[in-house]
């Protein structure tokens, strides 16, 4: 976080992952694994960019052999912090690292299974991302992306970003202009040193109920409104004026819907790529 913070910019704690929809890359990651056969013995996996981990949890639910091992790193400190304190509060057999999915500190060919859920299209260089992902696999093993094709809660950001403070207006962390794209996940990969045919793509979708949209509205410009350079006093004072124009902007997304009773549903479809590194 930039030395200034808007006074509205809410905590970084449960509740906000909760009402931003942590869930959703839950039900992606269970849907992960559930493409792949069993987790044999000793399988060493690596759950890159872990954030609140998501990947052990569904790892671990499918109740894998007790001699796996689960290496799980993040760039970010308070996210292997609130990993960790999960890790220990679920009795996760894991404990995550600080580490920089674009160098990591393993050596070559550590890993049975290698999962990059939700990461690449937001760090800095994918490709080096991607090729660490298969540098550090073993001859045999399995890689594992996944990245939303459409997010309606996520585009609208970027794009509120522009209509209040004009064109050139960026967010932080804008994803790659490619991450709509569905030849991208394939494209990295191959790029990273797969085969073409050892890799399979998949879709599927998922979906995020919003009690109240002011309250959501609020929690996603916390999270990723935030401008390129840091917060500053004007995003504090303009601050419900961007809350209005992103509830604007959210309200024409497709994958934006109100049912009957005028309930708020989100729906994001992900891409998943599975690939298998030649033994
Ligand atoms: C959208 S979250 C996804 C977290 C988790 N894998 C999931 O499926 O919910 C992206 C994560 O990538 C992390 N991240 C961003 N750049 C990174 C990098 N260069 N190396 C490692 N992690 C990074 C962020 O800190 C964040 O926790």
């Amino acid at each position: 976080m930039s030395p200034f913070t808007p006074k509205q910019v809410m905590p970084r704690d449960d509740r906000l992952f909760a009402i931003i929809g942590a869930d959703m890359t839950q039900s992606i990651a269970e849907y992960e694994v559930s493409l792949l056969r069993p987790f044999p013995e000793d399988s060493i996996i690596h759950d890159a960019a872990c954030g609140l981990g998501p990947v052990t949890n569904s790892i671990l639910q499918t109740l894998p052999p007790k001699s796996i091992a689960i290496h799980a790193t993040d760039l970010a400190p308070p996210m292997v912090g609130i990993y960790n304190m999960l890790s220990k509060s679920k009795d996760w057999p894991a404990e995550a690292r600080v580490m920089d999915c674009q160098k990591l500190e393993f050596t070559a060919s550590t890993f049975t299974h290698t999962f990059l859920s939700f990461g690449l299209p937001i760090i800095a260089d994918p490709n080096a991302a991607a090729k660490e992902m298969y540098r550090t696999l073993q001859p045999g093993g399995t890689a594992v992306t996944a990245f939303w094709m459409s997010l309606p809660q996520g585009d609208s950001a970027v794009e509120t970003r522009r209509v209040v403070w004009g064109p050139d207006a960026r967010v932080k962390v804008e994803p790659h202009p490619r991450h709509n794209d569905p030849t991208f996940n394939h494209d990295l990969l191959v790029e990273a040193g797969f085969n073409s045919g050892d890799i399979k793509l998949y879709e599927s979708t998922t979906s995020l109920p919003v009690e109240d949209l002011d309250e959501f509205a609020c929690a996603i410009w916390s999270i990723i409104g935030e401008p390129v350079g840091g917060w500053k006093q004007e995003d504090e004072d303009r601050w419900d004026e961007a809350i209005e124009a992103y509830k604007k902007v959210l309200m024409q997304k497709k994958g934006f819907h109100v049912d009957g009773e005028g309930r708020i549903v989100l729906e994001g479809v992900a891409q998943i790529a599975i690939a298998k590194k030649e033994a």
